[in-house]
This record gives C-alpha cells, structure tokens and sequence, in this order.
C-alpha cells in the first residue's frame, strides 16, 4: 500500500441535491442514525448549504428551538433527547489553540459534532469523522453537488444517497 492509498477515504460517494428541500430530505434521512461520538465535517464555500443542512438535522433530532448561525458564537449546543449536539463554524478560528479553548477535543468524543469550515480543525480533526462537501453547481442557483466521504464505517451513507431522499 503507498502513502497515497492509506490517505485516501475508504468510501466516497457523491449525488446532486437538486434544491434546498433535497438537502433538508437528507438531513433528515442521517440524522436518526447518528450518535455521540460521531463528527461531521461539512466543507464547501460560503452559501453552499452547510448551515441549512445542519440545521435540518438538529430539527430532525426533536430540537424545538431556533438553530441559529454559528457565525459569531462559533459553537451553538443544544440537547436533543439525550444526546448532545454541537454546531460549530470554525470560519473565524485561526487558531488550533483557539478549537482546544472552545472544547471541541471533548466534544467530539461526547457529542454529535457538526462543524462548519473543517479545515480550521488542523490535525484536531477526528480520523473517524465522515466528511460532507458542499459544492455549487454552475447554471442552477437551488442545486448542490454533494460528496461523502470517510472511513469504511460511514459506507452506509453512500447507500442511503443511491436509495435517494436526496434526489428529492
Ligand atoms: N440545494 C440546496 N441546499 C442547501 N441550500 C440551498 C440549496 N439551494 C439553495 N440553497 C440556499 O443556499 C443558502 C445556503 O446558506 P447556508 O447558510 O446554509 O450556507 P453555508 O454553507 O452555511 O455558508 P457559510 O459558509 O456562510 O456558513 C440558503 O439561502 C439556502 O436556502
Ligand atoms: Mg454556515
């Protein structure tokens, strides 16, 4: 095996969200299946959909209250039956220094992470998280090209993307 194959993700799988309410089905369809201890690395660029789609899964949890931007408070908790669930937007962090103030190494053996602008993680990132990036497709401003990837115990997302809630 070369060091380009231990890098790579065990799966990866992509599908087109074609509007807002495909990325919402999706949310939807993962969010039951998810746990403490699981990360989510949502990338793409500003507008992608990174927030709609976290905030569909908090929504989809049984949280009743407004799920919020993490923009400025860069971390927003909530509870959701038992489990606890951070949302975090990591744009501002320039620091790796700055994630470990925030407590973002405990929660993510504690807590369902979902963290908006990954990259900020550095080597903080969790080797076990599945990776959600967001793209913008040319021509159509509601559609979203999606790709998951991660380590073999996420394949079943790839599974859940060709039986199609998202195709929605
Ligand atoms: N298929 C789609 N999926 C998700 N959002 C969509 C889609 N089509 C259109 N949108 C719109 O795109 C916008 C996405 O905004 P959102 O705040 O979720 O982006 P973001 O990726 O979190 O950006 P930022 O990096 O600024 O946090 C919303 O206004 C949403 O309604
Ligand atoms: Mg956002």
């Amino acid at each position: 095996m070369t060091a380009a194959d231990a890098d790579a993700p065990a799966f990866s799988a992509s599908c087109r969200l074609a509007g807002a309410a495909a990325t919402d089905a999706f949310a939807r369809a993962l969010a039951p299946r998810l746990g403490a201890g699981d990360t989510l690395l949502l990338g793409g660029p500003i507008g992608a959909g990174k927030t709609a789609f976290a905030r569909a899964l908090i929504e989809a949890r049984g949280v009743a209250e407004d799920v919020p931007s993490p923009t400025f408070t860069l971390v927003q908790t909530y509870h959701a039956e038992g489990l606890e669930i951070w949302h975090c937007d990591l744009y501002r962090v320039t620091r790796p220094d700055d994630v470990l103030e925030l407590g973002l190494d405990e929660a993510f053996d504690d807590a369902l992470c979902l963290v908006e602008w990954p990259d900020r993680l550095g080597d903080l990132a969790p080797a076990d998280a599945l990776r959600l990036d967001f793209a913008l497709v040319g021509g159509d401003p509601d559609a979203r090209e999606l790709t998951a990837s991660g380590p073999a115990r996420w394949s079943w997302v790839g599974t859940l993307m060709a039986e199609g809630p998202a195709h929605g």
